[in-house]
Parts: C-alpha cells; structure tokens; sequence
C-alpha cells in the first residue's frame, strides 16, 4: 500500500475535521467503561486535532445494535471517558446525523470536540447506504480515520463518507499508522528468527493468517483450543475437548472445519517453516477453575478437557522464542480467564517480553490476546499491541483493507 497521508498535514485551524475512531470499547452493567485501551490509543489523533485548532466531531460504532437505537450501545459512556482522559470538556451528540447535530457541529468553537451517537443505530452504516454517508458527509470539512479496529468494515463512515470527499482533505490517524507500521513491518521485513504464536479456540478465522504466515515466518507455534481441531483432523483423541467442528456460514451453508485443518496440514508439511503443536496437555475433569486436573499428552483420555498447554509444551515453545527477533502473537494458549489453565499463556507471556527487552519485535494481535497480556500485567512490556480484533487478523492474512487504501496519499 501507498504511504498515506497523516492528519497533521491538514488545514485544520478552525475546520471542522471529522474522525472515525474505533470506540467499539466494553461496558459493565453501569454503562462504565471497562477498558478505554481504544480511547487511549485515539489520543495522540485527537490530541494533534485540538492543538492545530479544528472543530473535532468525532464517530464510531460500538456493539452490534443492528439500525436500532439501543440504550445499552450509546457512545455517551465513551465520551465521558474521553473527557476525563482529556481533561476538558467533551460535547455529546444523541444522534449521529441530521438537522440538530449539523447545528451543534455549526457552533463548534475551535479546540472543542464532540462525540457523535452510535454510527450503527442506523442500519444505513453497515449498509454504507448513500443517503447516510451524505447527512454524515455534511457533517464535515475533513475527513480522518483513526478506526483500526474497525479498518476491514467498508461501511458508510470508513469508506463511503471519505469516497465522496474530494482529494486533498482525507487523512488516517496516527493510530492507523503505528498499526500499518508495526504489523506490516513484522510481515513484509521481519528481523529473524520469525516466530509467529497462534492459539484461541477458532481455526475457521485464522485459515488465512496460518496460510500466509507459513511463506513468511521460521517458525508457527500452535496452541489454544485450535490445537483440538488439528488433531481430529489427525485422527488423535481429545476427550471432551471443545473443538470447532463446523461453522454455518451467512447463507446458511455449512463448513467443515475439520476437513478444512486436513488441508492445512498439508501445506503445513510442505512449507519450510518449522509448525509446532502440543506435545501435551493441561486437562480437567470439567469446565470449572476447581476441577481436578492432569497433565497428558500428546493425546487426551476419554472423559477429560483440555484447558491449556501443558507444561513440556510450555518449555518447548519458551525455547522457540528464546532467540526470536519478531513475533507475531494472536490467540491465547488456554482459557486464561481461569488462573489454573493461564500459566501457557502467561509463560509465553514473559518469553515474549524478553524478546521485546533484548530490543527484538513483539507485536500482539487484537481481542482476547490483547485482553490477556493486559491481564497479566505485560502490556507495557511488548513492542505493540493491536487495537484490531478482525482487523488485525485479515491484516495478517494480507488481505487489503479499501478503507485505507482510499484515502490520500501522502
Ligand atoms: C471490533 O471490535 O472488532 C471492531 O470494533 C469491529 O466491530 P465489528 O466486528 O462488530 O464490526
Ligand atoms: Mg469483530
């Protein structure tokens, strides 16, 4: 991809700049939000923004409410927390379009910032419906997305709204550029030895990133509830393992994802890149922090789950990234939300840690990795965490991402 403008090559004194952020954030009951990582990560943007002296509007979606206004998905939780985080006030609009908000973002001053409600309480965002990108396009003398987490989503505020924008006035955020930076660095010129680690309990997202992955790294790592399906597909036992079997598809049509990880491991053998699987596993007598536990391997015994790597599996693979130099890191080990079945996850943890503190590149892919490192106390400790969940994933599966791809170049 072309090198994309950033934000502060815009003329933004006293325009009003209209950004896309990820603020897809978690809430509790209290509509309080649990982790502002995204908001966090949005500043460096929105910061730059107020200081050049724009009239910042900025949107987002946040959950899956479907075109309806849903209470419970309301950006306003978003925007308190960006307040506090800014220390300065922050307007909120209770809708996302029409005559009331272009009049608020009117009577913008310059410096102020407004958060805009939920994009998807509209179904024309999802549908990238033209009408709505219009009432959104109005909005806005500028455009700039920051919404990395969102960038695989050609919906009206990633792509339609910057599509009927003229050249010379759509910029990405810096978020969006740390991302492309560190991600695409590690794909396209990795310092080696390459390590990429993947677990999590799906394999049916991530056929593509091990496909791609397996021409550009040294070695694959795999581990999590994942490992399962590869080894139905070899015909080994698992017990009561949770294994993805199969997958329904939008259509209706449905996917087998065992006959899908055979094929894999084909390719897996004729690949250079050295791929390894558990050696054995942390097992329970049930899916509870209390169960009774036992280590087996490299198969499982009949009435037994598997929880997480066991720990010759975990020694191995601390060994693998002992003298990597870049790794890639997407899907935890074991159910880490349960102390018992966290340790493969949190030993990998502190290997990786030591790569990034011999000034090696670690960078950790989105969701529930992200959730994990950030758990363990090791955020700080890597080299990047990624804001994407999916996003991050179709990144390493080096599909492009046409919301980037039309914005300005630099
Ligand atoms: C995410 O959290 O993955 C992004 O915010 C995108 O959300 P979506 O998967 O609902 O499109
Ligand atoms: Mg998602």
């Amino acid at each position: 991809m072309a090198r994309k403008e950033t934000l502060d090559k815009l003329p933004m004194k006293g325009r009003r700049v209209l950004v896309r952020v990820d603020f897809n954030v978690p809430l509790d009951d209290n509509g309080n939000v649990t982790d502002d990582r995204r908001i966090r990560m949005a500043l460096p943007t929105i910061k730059c923004a107020i200081d050049a002296g724009a009239r910042l509007i900025l949107m987002s979606h946040l959950g899956r409410p479907d075109g309806q206004r849903k209470p419970e998905f309301s950006m306003k939780p978003t925007a308190v927390r960006l307040a506090e985080l800014l220390g300065k006030d922050v307007k909120f609009a209770p809708d996302c379009i029409g005559p009331e908000v272009e009049k608020t973002a009117l009577a913008l001053k310059n410096g102020e910032v407004m958060v805009l409600e939920n994009l998807r309480f509209h179904a024309g965002e999802e549908k990238n419906d033209p009408k709505f990108c219009e009432a959104l396009r109005k909005l806005a003398d500028l455009y700039v997305n920051d919404a990395f987490g969102t960038a695989h989503r050609k919906h009206a505020s990633t792509y339609g709204v910057p599509a009927l924008m003229p050249k010379g006035t759509r910029a990405i955020g810096f978020l969006i550029e740390k991302e492309l930076k560190f991600l695409g660095d590690a794909l396209q010129k990795p310092q080696r030895p390459f390590v990429a680690v993947l677990g999590g309990v799906k394999v049916s997202d991530k056929i593509g990133v091990i496909e791609n992955l397996l021409g550009k790294c040294d070695r694959l790592l795999i581990g999590g509830a994942m490992a399962y399906v590869f080894m139905v597909a070899r015909g080994q036992k698992v017990g009561k393992s949770r294994v993805e079997r199969e997958i329904t598809k939008k259509d209706g049509t449905r996917k087998d994802i065992i006959a899908l990880a055979a094929k894999l491991l084909d390719k897996i053998k004729a690949s250079k890149a050295e791929v390894l699987f558990p050696v054995d596993h942390l097992v329970a007598k049930a899916f509870a922090a209390d169960a009774e536990t036992d280590v087996q391997g490299p198969e499982m015994e009949d009435g037994w789950i598997g929880l997480d790597i066991g720990p010759d599996t975990r020694n191995l693979y601390c060994e693998k990234l002992a003298d990597a130099r870049t790794v890639i890191w997407n899907g935890p080990m074991g159910v880490f939300e349960m102390a018992p079945f966290a340790e493969g996850s949190v030993e990998l943890c502190k290997a990786m840690a030591d790569v990034a503190k011999r000034g090696g590149t670690v960078v950790v892919g989105g969701g529930d990795t992200a959730a994990a490192v950030e758990k363990f106390g090791f955020a700080e400790k890597m080299t990047h965490i990624s804001t994407g969940g999916g996003a991050s994933l179709e990144f390493l599966e080096g599909k492009p991402f046409e919301t980037i791809e039309i914005l300005d170049n630099a």
